[in-house]
């Protein structure tokens, strides 16, 4: 069966600490979308390390990590994150497994990625510029380069096709850039990318699926920046929801089991967007200094707020969310007052649910408010010694989305988890 961790909020949730604190559990860990805009955090040996596109099971010495077809992969980003994982005495060659239909973003899908923000001005997406809004472009285009063409003698043809096509695009940009230096790196890249395990990923899941094996999926961003449920067009490129498992891996949906959302005590969001319960003030300012609230692939201050009740019961739906981790909690341990955001006032009406166009309508969040624990939390252990306030506003939001929280987060450490 499948087991899937994903982001419930605009990423960043804490989904990479979560994964790896779940990994021994599961034999294989497999990535099933986005590419190398995610940027995963989990202490190893109490050192942080950042992973962007290699699954965070990989410091698990006999678990099996795939990134998977519905991946955009940079070589040039995973050739350097190996060689972080490597400094750990992890053998890559031994326990990294990438599909043969992966998706491979070259050079020019960065440049493209960059003029496109240019271009957009005030409008832009906030982009992380990898090029991931480019490279799925291709692939939907029927463009693309795959993992498996590394292995055809026709690939150089067909990589400088696709940069010939990519530079008429430029050129109608008018956006100009001495891409020799990526193109070099790229091409060393590519000569080590060839030294991996590529595997037809299908028959390889399911045969391990077959004989019993169990694997996690492990989302990147977050269900807010789904390309079709998100707050659109401020979203990625792919689907970052529980149904992209089955695409991004070839899995079906009859072999997913459980599906663990993840969600901050609180909310935050990078780039630009939407997002209704944004603290531009001193308490948003003290949320992003208590939470080191920094983005980890780009280092942009990410914006934050209070917890939205109303997006998070919506991203449970669209996920078939069976548990709820809740991480960051003891970011609040020092905040003497707390709001939830029930519903939205939009154009002058109450509503619980998350509007189509959220970017192009005036949202108004309508908060309950809570009596802070003023407690560390960080040491604790089990579920009885968790403040009495904090398991109450638990609590409410389980009723609220109608799922079960059922881990507290208390740390950035591997142990502080607590089981409710
Ligand atoms: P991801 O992209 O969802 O994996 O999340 P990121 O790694 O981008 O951001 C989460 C940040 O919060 C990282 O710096 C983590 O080390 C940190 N973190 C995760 N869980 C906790 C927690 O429970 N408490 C605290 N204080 N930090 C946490
Ligand atoms: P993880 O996996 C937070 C945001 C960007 C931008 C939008 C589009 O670490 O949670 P893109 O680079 O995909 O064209 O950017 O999505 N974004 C993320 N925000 N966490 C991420 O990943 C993100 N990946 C992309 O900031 O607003
Ligand atoms: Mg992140």
């Amino acid at each position: 069966m499948v087991d899937v961790i994903l982001g419930l909020q605009w990423g960043d949730e804490g989904k990479g600490k979560i994964v790896d604190y779940f990994a021994p559990q599961y034999d294989i860990i497999a990535r099933f979308q986005g590419g190398p805009n995610a940027g995963h955090t989990l202490y190893v040996e109490g050192k942080k390390t950042v992973l962007h596109q290699i699954p965070s099971g990989i410091f698990h010495q006999n678990t099996i990590n795939l990134i998977g077809n519905g991946v955009v992969l940079d070589p040039v980003t995973l050739k350097r994150e190996c060689d972080t994982v490597a400094s750990f005495g992890i053998d890559v060659k031994k326990n990294l497994f990438i599909s043969e239909r992966t998706n491979i973003i070259v050079p020019t899908h960065r440049a493209l990625d960059k003029a496109s923000e240019l271009a957009k001005g005030e409008s832009k997406i906030g982009s992380t510029l990898k090029g991931i809004g480019p490279a799925y472009m291709d692939k939907t285009g029927r463009n693309a380069i795959r993992v498996g063409d590394l292995l055809d003698e026709s690939f150089t043809t067909n990589y400088i096709k696709l940069r010939l096509k990519h530079q008429k695009l430029l050129d109608n940009f008018h956006f100009i850039e001495d891409i020799s230096a990526w193109e070099e790196e790229f091409f060393e890249a590519l000569e080590f990318l060839r030294t991996l395990n590529i595997v037809n990923g299908e028959y390889f899941i399911n045969n391990h699926i077959s004989q019993g094996k169990k694997v996690l999926a492990e989302g990147a961003q977050g269900t807010m920046l789904d390309i079709d449920f998100g707050t659109f067009p401020f979203v990625t490129s792919s689907n970052t929801i529980s149904a992209g498992v089955c695409t991004g891996l070839g899995v079906a949906p009859q072999k997913i089991n459980q599906v663990l959302g993840v969600t901050k005590a609180y909310c935050t969001r990078v780039g630009s967007g939407p997002f209704p319960t944004e603290l531009d003030d001193a308490t948003g300012e003290e949320l992003r200094k208590i939470g080191s609230e920094f983005g980890a692939t780009t280092g942009r201050p990410r914006r934050c707020g209070w917890i939205d009740l109303v997006a998070l019961k919506y991203t449970c739906i669209i996920n078939g969310v069976t548990q709820v981790v809740m991480t960051k909690a003891d970011v609040l341990d020092s905040f003497e007052e707390l709001n939830v955001c029930t519903a939205y006032k939009v154009n002058g009406e109450l509503t619980q649910e998350v509007p189509y166009q959220m970017s192009k309508v005036k949202i108004e969040p309508i908060y309950k408010g809570y009596k802070g624990w003023n407690t560390d939390t960080t040491k604790i252990t089990d579920a009885a010694s968790l403040p009495a306030n904090m398991s109450t506003y638990i609590e409410f939001i389980n009723q609220y989305i109608n799922t079960p929280v059922k881990y507290v987060s208390n740390g950035p450490g591997r142990e502080q988890i607590v089981p409710l």
